[in-house]
């Protein structure tokens, strides 16, 4: 059994697709152990409770990074997690935190990598004009949305395209990326294989 352990700030709309993946069995083997919020009230740790699933929330406001890393390696090493995926976790991690789980924590991000790190992927990409844009899977290091890319999906940017419109479809192939990395990280898809 695989037991992730799911980090996230805000909405989950990624936890979510990755929850319904483990509920359908596009994840054999897996199954969620813990969702983590550092922020309190955050939607994907209310979503996380309505699902059933362990919630906890350990707020980092006013916590030193490496405290708060702390915090949460003992929450996670406690729930036997083995697989971490960061899902719109807005929160930079301590070597401390990269050393515990190495090519063990996952990231999503909202754009074709190297291009486009940090906030507002989505904006940045109009902004430049970049005709195709998408979303990344990558093994996390200490440094902000990089380390090696798993699995990219592009996306087209449309004439008329709005800082929503374009997240929204990028967000699309996010939920369906996710699953298919986490897949291929833990062996059961193998390369060119696609779980849909
Ligand atoms: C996603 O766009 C993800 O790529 C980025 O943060 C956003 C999180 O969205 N890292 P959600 O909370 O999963 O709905």
């Amino acid at each position: 059994m695989t037991r992730l352990g799911i980090l996230l700030s805000g909405r989950g709309s990624n936890f979510e697709a990755i929850a319904a993946s483990v509920r359908e069995g596009r994840l054999p083997g897996c199954e969620i152990a813990v969702v983590i919020s550092n922020v309190p009230g955050a939607r994907g740790l209310q979503t996380a409770k309505a699902l059933g699933l362990p919630a906890v929330c350990i707020p980092s406001k006013g916590v030193g990074r490496e405290e708060h890393d702390r915090l949460v390696l003992r929450e996670l090493s406690g729930r036997g997690v083995d697989l971490i995926c960061l899902a719109g976790y807005m929160r930079l991690l301590s070597p401390v935190f990269v050393a515990a789980y190495p090519r063990r924590i996952l990231n999503i991000h909202p754009s074709l990598l190297p291009s486009f790190p940090g906030l507002h992927a989505q904006r940045q990409a109009l902004e430049h004009g970049v005709k195709i844009s998408g979303c990344t899977v990558h093994f996390v290091d200490e440094q902000l949305d990089h380390g090696e890319i798993i699995l990219q999906a592009a996306v087209p940017v449309l004439e008329g395209d709005t800082e929503e419109s374009l997240s929204l479809r990028i967000l699309q192939e996010e939920h369906r990326l996710y699953t298919e990395a986490i897949a291929r990280v833990i062996g059961i898809s193998g390369p060119g294989e696609t779980v849909r």
